[in-house]
């Protein structure tokens, strides 16, 4: 993309939040997945830059770990956050709130603590610590031209299987589709609302959803996709450590030169 098209500084107020309130299970035994590092620096470190790195964000609101808000904030502190690159940025602020159970509730409790000013919304995961600027500004450009609810997603590498799930984990699961992969997407983070929209979708939809988008659809609004990015895979299980490692050092090797 280039400079031109990305969304300037001064447009419709834009802020992200940070959902960071999970265990981090999947990934094993140690600290709250967000506060995990990845080349020496906590993943939520990351996933802060890579919003404040839009010229258009000003605001990120992080969503700790319930008991982990203060370690949150000095972790913020102490983190030297992005300066202005070449062009400039307005200056970006930042708020910590504690989390929730669910992840849809940690969104919710980052959402009650906007500042009305704020008509454009991010919500992106910290698990997701490398997604690029430009998918992010690809978002936020979408909800400016209009759509309610944007999700970057990628097309699928395998074919999917519904099955009837076993009971018993490691158990024979009988196929009962095999949907069409062609019109199959894997949805990433950062995800862009009209605010109002949102907040909406997160007071009505009461069922327990992992995507925010899908609260919208079920308003019966439309949601829209566009390119995601190969590096905002989601650090989940020990090998996508392994993954955000390497792209990490790649980055510096391709810095360096
Ligand atoms: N999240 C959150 N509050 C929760 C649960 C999850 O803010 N109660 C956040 C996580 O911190 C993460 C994002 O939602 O940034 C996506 O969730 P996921 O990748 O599932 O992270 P965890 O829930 O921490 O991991 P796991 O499901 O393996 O425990
Ligand atoms: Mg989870």
């Amino acid at each position: 993309m280039s400079d031109d098209s990305r969304p300037s500084p001064t447009g419709v107020p834009t802020a992200a939040v940070i959902p960071a309130a999970g265990r981090g299970v999947r990934l094993g035994p140690g600290a709250p997945k967000a506060l995990r590092a990845l080349g020496g620096t906590p993943m939520l470190i990351h996933a802060v830059r890579a919003m404040a790195a839009s010229r258009a964000v000003s605001l990120v609101v992080v969503v700790a770990p319930p008991d982990g808000a203060a370690e949150v904030k000095s972790l913020l502190d102490a983190h030297a956050l992005p300066g202005a690159p070449s062009g400039g940025r307005g200056s970006t602020d930042f708020l910590v709130v504690p989390g929730g159970y669910s992840r849809q509730e940690s969104v919710k409790l980052g959402l009650d603590a906007l500042p009305p000013e704020y008509e454009i919304v991010l919500v992106h995961d910290a698990a997701r610590p490398l997604v690029p600027v430009d998918t992010v500004d690809a978002v936020i450009e979408a909800v400016r031209e209009g759509a309610p609810a944007v999700v970057p997603a990628l097309p699928l590498a395998d074919t999917v299987k519904e099955v009837e799930p076993a009971d018993t984990p490691g158990e024979a699961e009988p196929v009962v589709a095999t949907p069409d992969r062609s019109r199959l997407r894997a949805v990433q983070t950062p995800q862009g609302f009209d605010r109002a929209t949102l907040i909406r979708a997160h007071e009505t939809v009461t069922d327990n959803v992992t995507d925010d988008a899908s609260m919208v659809e079920q308003l019966g609004l439309p949601v829209v996709v566009v390119p995601g990015h190969a590096e905002a895979f989601k650090v989940t299980r020990p090998l996508d450590l392994v993954l955000a490692e390497a792209v990490l050092a790649r980055r510096r090797m391709t810095d360096g030169f």
